[in-house]
């Protein structure tokens, strides 16, 4: 088996929280994985502790083989954060543009732009200011920056928070395109009702897993319809049942 990600043993503390508590997990290449977890459940800070962003206390993190932090994986690799990290001033496709730059993209950039762009149907508002755009169309330019220098592992902060419904489909659609080409996406959230669209789901509380497994899995074993009652099932029976 060989893993995107291998998560072991990690702690990070900020002060007093202690917001990572010995966490293990590992996430198969080409799959959908869902960090599933209420607000301060630990998903944002070992997404960026994955990332190599965040310094952990202990414990070891590979992604893509290597250990983090590794400035060279981080070229491989795509991160869509929580809250819109654009240049409102900047259109579309500078915005676009400034990430593959800093990607270290300098073949076939402009290609890589546009395709990033139509991708995430923009092309049509390619030359407004960001500034100009919807909320919506704004998640989709971030989607696009993440996207464009074709990362292997695409890490996205709940994509789909504050998206309409139908934009939500959209992203979905994006996203098993993209395991199609086995590329490799972990997407949080703390809405349960998009779970089932991930290959497989780790539930996060406090700083643990829970529990991990599909969708279907999760359900069977805790006995329950719903994966709100799985989850409640899980944190009952405390860390890694
Ligand atoms: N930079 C930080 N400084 C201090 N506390 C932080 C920082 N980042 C996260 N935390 C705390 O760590 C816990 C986990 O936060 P976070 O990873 O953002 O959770 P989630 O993304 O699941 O909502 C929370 O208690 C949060 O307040
Ligand atoms: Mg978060």
């Amino acid at each position: 088996m060989t893993y995107a990600v291998e998560v072991h043993e990690v702690h990070k503390r900020f002060g007093k929280v202690h917001a990572l508590r010995g966490l293990s997990l590992n996430i198969e290449r080409g799959i959908t994985y869902g960090l599933l977890g209420p607000n301060g459940a630990g998903k944002t800070t070992l997404i960026r502790a994955i990332m190599g962003l965040l310094k952990v206390d202990s414990g070891q993190i590979k992604l893509l083989d290597q250990v983090m932090p590794n400035k060279p994986v981080m070229a491989r690799v795509g991160y869509m954060t929580q809250s819109v990290a654009l240049y409102e001033d900047l259109t579309v496709y500078q915005n676009v543009q400034f990430f593959a730059t800093m990607a270290g993209l300098n073949n076939h950039t402009r290609q890589a732009i546009e395709e990033a762009i139509a991708l995430v149907d923009l092309s049509a508002r390619a030359r407004s200011p960001v500034r100009e755009l919807s909320g919506g169309m704004q998640r989709r330019c971030s989607l696009a920056c993440a996207l464009v220098h074709r990362p292997e592992v695409v890490m996205l902060d709940e994509p789909t928070v504050g998206v309409d419904p139908q934009l939500r489909v959209q992203f979905w659609d994006h996203f098993r395109r993209l395991n199609e080409q086995g590329i490799t996406l972990i997407v949080s959230s703390h809405v349960m009702d998009e779970a089932e669209r991930c290959t497989r789901l780790g539930f996060i509380r406090h700083g643990t897993l829970l529990a991990e497994g599909s969708a279907a899995e999760l359900l069977a074993r805790a006995g329950t319809s719903t994966l709100e009652e799985a989850f409640l099932h899980y944190a009952e029976q405390g860390p890694e049942a």
